[in-house]
């Protein structure tokens, strides 16, 4: 790149690290040869200077779970006030479909790109060739091994507030339903279920079960659950789907909630305020981690990788302190 712009390496690399006393010529000339050999580094592609479409990119796991439509809505709300569109992708839970949904969203030339990936590890390829190419940011969920700008809530913070709940209602016999350790979420919720446990003394009453963040996953857990339920007192979900099917699994069984188990969710979505009973859960604040991702997503300054851990609120309803 250096020689095709007619500068010397380090010119090159104080250009591409937005450094000061940078001669005016010299950074075009940097930036016309980056341009032509299509070479996006992070710094370069890295601020939303050259808006060529206007339009921002998003690739969530699962469009059909009710958490990432509040999430999608809120973002694109926030970034119409920019003057911005937003194109949305949904992955499937798919590694490939994601790869492909991101390398599409990058030759469509949106400005930059938000995702959720779908799974810890196996997004890790996908995200950092993105990422070499585009301004990107991770939401929600992230990968293990690639350091961006990354927004979403402190699920250490969530759990603890769960069990901080149930323990001062005298639950003691605690077991942990959630999703298979694929994705971020699944990890690091697991993990603050077990660390918000410990805080108390407590360990969990029965093994973690993990299977999907679906309503049907939740239903089958119920089932597996009823012949223990005398070692259980409190059922905590990773979200409101799992939460949701795991009422109607124990109403199925005419088991009593909260009177023979309480249970909890874990996002906020709308159908937790009227389900039967109503569910007691953690609401992810949708709004406030649109806000910080447009925020963080148009601050042309370079911070370097920014973790922003939204505190998340619990929800206090029947399914917990009902009769
Ligand atoms: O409900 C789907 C879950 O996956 C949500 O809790 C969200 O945080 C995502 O990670």
């Amino acid at each position: 790149m250096a020689k095709l712009a007619g500068v010397s390496t380090s010119t090159v690399s104080r250009v591409l690290a937005h450094s000061r006393g940078v001669r005016a010529d010299s950074k075009r000339k940097v930036e016309a040869a980056a341009a032509q050999l299509g070479y996006h580094h992070n710094a370069v592609a890295r601020a939303l200077r050259t808006r060529r479409s206007n339009t921002i990119g998003m690739l969530v796991p699962q469009i059909s779970n009710p958490f990432f439509p509040a999430l999608v809505e809120a973002i694109e709300r926030r970034l119409q006030r920019e003057n911005l569109e937003l194109l949305l992708c949904g992955s499937q839970g798919d590694t490939e479909i994601e790869a492909r949904r991101l390398n599409t969203l990058v030759e469509r030339q949106v400005d930059g790109i938000i995702i959720s990936p779908c799974d810890y590890r196996a997004s890790e390829p996908a995200v950092r060739n993105a990422l070499d190419r585009i301004r990107l940011i991770q939401v929600d969920r992230r990968v293990e091994g690639v350091v961006t700008d990354w927004v979403g809530v402190s699920d250490e913070a969530g759990f603890a507030q769960v069990v901080d709940h149930l323990v001062k209602l005298g639950r003691r016999k605690l077991v942990f339903v959630s999703s298979e350790l694929t994705n971020y979420s699944a990890h690091t919720r697991l993990d603050a279920f077990t660390a918000a446990l410990h805080k108390h003394g407590l360990s969990s009453a029965l093994p973690p079960m993990l299977g999907s963040f679906e309503v049907e996953w939740g239903k089958a857990a119920a089932e597996l659950l009823l012949p223990h339920l005398s070692d259980v007192d409190g059922i905590v979900c990773g979200n409101d789907a799992i939460a949701l099917g795991m009422l109607r699994g124990l109403r199925a069984a005419s088991v009593r909630v909260p009177g023979d188990v309480a249970v909890t969710g874990f996002d906020g979505i709308s159908f937790a305020e009227i389900s039967d009973p109503p569910l007691t859960t953690v609401h992810q604040r949708w709004e406030t981690m649109a806000d910080e991702c447009v925020r963080v997503l148009l601050d042309p300054a370079d911070h370097g990788p920014r973790n922003i851990a939204i505190m998340p609120i619990l929800q206090v309803r029947e399914s917990t302190v009902g009769s």
